[in-house]
């Protein structure tokens, strides 16, 4: 007889989790449902866990989405919960965050009874909420077809996506004919390496380009480049900016640093979020899903309304999508950001003009940098790292300022935002107060945090 499992959650990743009531081992297995029994093989054996794939769904979980949007979605390194039901996946989200700050030993005494006082913020509808697409290009050897898509989980293969459910339906138009035209003028990989795509909220702006190697970029395949730009720009009036983006790296980093403006009048495209009208170019950090950004905007006005603070930092402030909004909204608060990126600073530059701002100062600076050669004072700091979190120098630097009340750190990682608080933690009075999630990310395990801590 088959020995049966019941599956009992989500991890914060790819798999969902069940335990072999022998041995006690916790068994991770891909594409299960919390409350299904499953027959499952194990294919990696480890000393404390192991992994399976499902044999048999002897019974099917009721927590089980019926009819998944995308065919794809068992296999598609994109997104790895579309087969739970949208509203326990907010459950399982909000669960594994409070778990993962409980392992950390993260002091969570202020916030009081976590399960009525954590809140998560979904979305009412969780589909077509990406507003940029970065797509791996190959091709078909024997015919030369150019296939763009993402990279089946753990593998290199390339899935030729046709439809994404959760990305703007104006891309999946766009990128068909790029990849006709890809073809017809044999653009494709070594020489390209990704085409990206970014849309303004209302997908009447829409940004292309395409990364590729410079070294083997010559002048008749930059000539091709151009006129298929030339023929998409002429065929969508959507499209207003085309860029090539040199990437000559061998890590795993996409955008190289050189974007050079192929076709189009201006090299950013103009979105909206909340009160601000925001310039965005091809390499700047813009925040994936606008409708879910507008949501922390709102928890961020709520906690700036109830601080009143003087003087604000917005570290690692990106092209300055929350200092922007809030000092729109304060104009008597002075507000200072930094950014290591280039690209995104003279982006945020652009936006405080756009928006006729004088309380926003914005400057190019490495978190590391800054707090090291600026003694400025701050009532409270905003901290939205990458998802790597916070180094230890940064965190140093941040207790020693006695001045500083409250932190508002924004974060895409809960495993580092847990390590990073309890760090702070260990070594300062900073204690956490409240925990907003957001469910930036339908459909995947990421998270996105807003953490205030306080003194
Ligand atoms: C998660 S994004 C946040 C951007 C911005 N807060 C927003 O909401 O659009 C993180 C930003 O940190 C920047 N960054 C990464 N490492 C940095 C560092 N060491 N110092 C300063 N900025 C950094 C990245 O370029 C990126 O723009």
């Amino acid at each position: 007889m088959n020995k049966e499992f019941l599956v009992e959650s989500m991890s914060h990743g790819a798999y969902a989790i069940a335990t072999d009531s022998e041995s006690g081992k916790k068994i991770f297995v891909e594409n299960a449902c919390p409350g299904d029994v499953l027959d499952l093989e194990i294919y990696d054996e480890r000393k404390d866990f192991s992994f399976a794939h499902i044999s048999e769904v002897l019974t099917e979980s009721d927590l089980r989405e019926e009819d998944p949007k995308c065919k794809l979605h068992k296999i598609c390194g994109s997104c790895q919960w579309q087969h739970v039901k949208y509203d326990e996946q907010l459950n399982f989200k909000k669960k594994n965050l409070i778990d993962l700050l409980k392992q950390n030993q993260v002091d969570l005494s202020l916030v009081g009874d976590l399960d009525g006082n954590v809140s998560i913020t979904g979305l009412d509808e969780p589909w077509h909420y990406r507003n940029k697409v970065i797509y791996p290009v190959s091709s078909v050897k024997s015919t030369g077809r150019v296939l763009a898509g993402y990279y089946k989980r753990k593998s290199n293969e390339l899935i030729n996506i046709k439809y994404c459910p959760i990305q703007y339906s104006i891309f999946d138009e766009i990128i068909d004919r790029l990849k006709e035209l890809c073809t017809e003028y044999t653009i494709s990989d070594p020489l390209m390496r990704h085409m990206l795509l970014r849309a303004s909220h209302d997908q009447s702006e829409v940004l292309i380009s395409f990364i590729v190697r410079g070294k083997l970029l010559d002048k008749k395949q930059r000539a091709a480049i151009r006129t298929i730009f030339e023929k998409i720009y002429s065929e969508y009036e959507q499209i207003k900016v085309c860029t090539l983006n040199i990437n000559d790296d061998s890590t795993n980093v996409i955008l190289g640093p050189e974007t050079e403006l192929i076709v189009g009048e201006r090299d950013f495209i103009y979105d909206q979020i909340k009160n601000v009208t925001v310039k965005i170019s091809t390499s700047s950090f813009f925040q994936i899903n606008n409708k879910q950004f507008c949501n922390i905007l709102n928890a961020f006005e709520g906690h700036t309304e109830n601080i009143k603070p003087h003087k604000v930092l917005d570290a690692y402030a990106g092209l300055g999508s929350i200092s922007l909004n809030l000092a729109k909204d304060l104009p008597e608060t002075q507000f200072y950001a930094f950014e290591i990126n280039s690209s995104a600073v003279t982006d945020a530059l652009e936006n405080i003009k756009e928006n006729n701002l004088t309380n926003l100062n914005f400057m190019e600076a490495s978190a590391e940098e800054y707090f090291q050669s600026h003694d400025k004072e701050f009532d409270l700091i905003i901290l939205n790292p990458p998802r790597k979190g916070c180094t230890n120098k940064v965190l140093d630097a941040l207790m020693r300022r006695k001045e500083l009340k409250d932190i508002l750190y924004l974060s895409c990682n809960p495993a580092t935002l847990a390590r990073d608080i309890k760090y702070l933690e260990k070594k300062s009075n900073f204690r956490v107060q409240s925990i907003k999630a957001f469910d930036m990310f339908p459909h995947s395990f990421h998270l996105e945090t807003l953490v205030k801590l306080t003194r």
